[in-house]
């Protein structure tokens, strides 16, 4: 038997669309609402929507199951693409370290950072790091994410990376969330292979990827490309090994430093480039420049994902926002969250701080977080707008008297209830 609901009287409907498109430049300001509005929901699915008043008209027979939404805007579920949200323990040690004035580099090198997580996680189980992450997971449904990606990239071992990946895919098959998953094993060099940087690259494409394609663990390759980690050349190898089995790239790129990683990520044709909190003139004219040159021909752009979050945990200057969407780039907003860069997973407080530290507007940055967000992890087909035949994955939110309000009342949490696959979580 089909389940149909129906939501009457929401203030305003948020980011409707009729069709999904990727939003560059000055486009990422639209965002289209209907005020009084209604939603029909069949199956899980948006089924219908309109203005109150066109209501009888659109739906003639109201079914059994009415929501009434009255004073409370409802906005597509954020959609979280980039994460690294299975971890084995957190690193609240290092948060100490840094206050007392160690760099993020330095930590690394004195053994924690990556490797830290790396040496936990190898010791975890499965079902340890299931749990611990089914929790996070909760977390953030509860603040309003409904679609995540979720990296591997703490085991750095082939049972490890393999572990990881098979523990995504479980909670793939158990979470009502849009869940895609990426290999991350480029995300630092173990210590054995610390003199033997070819010796690593080669257990990730002859022993890990293999296996990974064979059991279909992945949706993505990612990769650090940073100084005292991976360099673009290496990167090139292992996204072309990737390709091979047709694992994308979305790549971690200029977060620390530029060493040639977005033009490598560019000739990679990535899905996205994540970070950029250091980007020269050059590099912005050159993802302005792919931009202007592939837009109008239905190609599939680069999307530039900005981790805030990670810049402001980490003391860094924040990501260029407003050079580049003045400059035609599509933009997405992810939390990044892990235990050592962005310990959180709110989206709320990303989407806040892109308005008050990179001056987005609350427009674009809601954009950032729901359609390019899901362009940005390939699941622009099933969420982030309110369109016919998308999941019906909603935010409802307290009574509030504009959107803006959302990222200006930044330490209050706005979200009353989220809907996935048109139940209430
Ligand atoms: O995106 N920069 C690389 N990776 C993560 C941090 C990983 C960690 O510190 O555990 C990031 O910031
Ligand atoms: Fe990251």
């Amino acid at each position: 038997m089909s389940s149909v609901a129906i939501i009457i009287n929401i203030a305003q409907l948020v980011n409707v669309r009729e069709h999904s498109q990727l939003l560059m430049g000055t486009a990422l300001a639209e965002l289209p609402v209907i005020e009084n509005a209604f939603v029909l929901i069949e199956d899980g699915l948006i089924a219908e929507y309109g203005h109150m008043y066109e209501l009888e008209l659109k739906v003639p027979q109201l079914p059994k199951y009415v929501i009434d939404a009255a004073g409370q805007f409802i906005l597509p579920a954020w959609c979280d693409s980039h994460t690294h949200l299975l971890f084995a323990a957190s690193r609240e040690n290092e948060f100490i370290d840094k206050i007392k004035g160690l760099t993020y580099a330095e930590i690394a090198a004195k053994g924690g950072g990556i490797l830290n997580s790396a040496e936990k996680l190898n010791n975890a189980t499965e079902d340890e790091l299931f749990v611990q992450a089914w929790k996070r997971l909760e977390e953030v449904s509860k603040l309003g994410t409904g679609a995540i990606e979720i990296k591997s990239g703490y085991g750095l071992t082939v049972e490890g990376e393999l572990k990881m990946l098979r523990v995504i895919k479980k909670l793939k098959e158990k979470s009502a969330l849009s869940i895609k998953s990426t290999f991350l094993g480029a995300h630092t060099y173990p210590l054995q292979f610390k003199e033997n940087h070819q010796g690593y690259i080669d257990s990730i494409i002859n022993d890990m990827l293999p296996v990974i394609a064979g059991e279909n663990l992945a949706d993505y390759i990612d990769v650090f490309c940073e100084t005292g980690f991976f360099l673009p050349g290496e990167m090139e190898q292992i996204c072309k090994a990737g390709l091979q089995y047709g694992l994308k790239p979305k790549l971690h790129v200029n977060q620390l430093n530029s060493i040639g990683g977005i033009e490598m990520g560019l000739k990679l044709n990535a899905v996205s480039l994540d970070h950029l909190e250091t980007l020269n003139e050059q590099e912005i004219n050159l993802l302005c420049n792919q931009q202007s040159m592939l837009s109008g021909k239905g190609h599939k752009e680069t999307i530039c994902t900005l981790l805030p979050t990670a810049a402001f945990f980490l003391r860094m200057g924040f990501q260029p926002a407003r050079k580049l969407i003045d400059t035609g780039c599509a933009i997405a907003l992810a939390s990044d969250y892990n235990p050592g860069s962005s310990p959180s997973g709110n989206m709320n407080l990303v989407i806040a701080m892109s308005c008050i530290q990179m001056k987005m507007l609350p427009e674009e940055a809601i954009n950032a977080a729901t359609i390019n967000g899901a362009f940005a992890m390939g699941v622009d087909n099933e969420c982030g707008s309110i369109t016919i035949g998308k999941k019906a994955n909603l935010i409802f939110t307290k009574t509030i008297p504009s959107i803006a309000y959302l990222p200006y009342s930044f330490g209050s949490n706005l979200i009353d209830k989220v809907m996935i696959n048109g139940q209430f979580i």
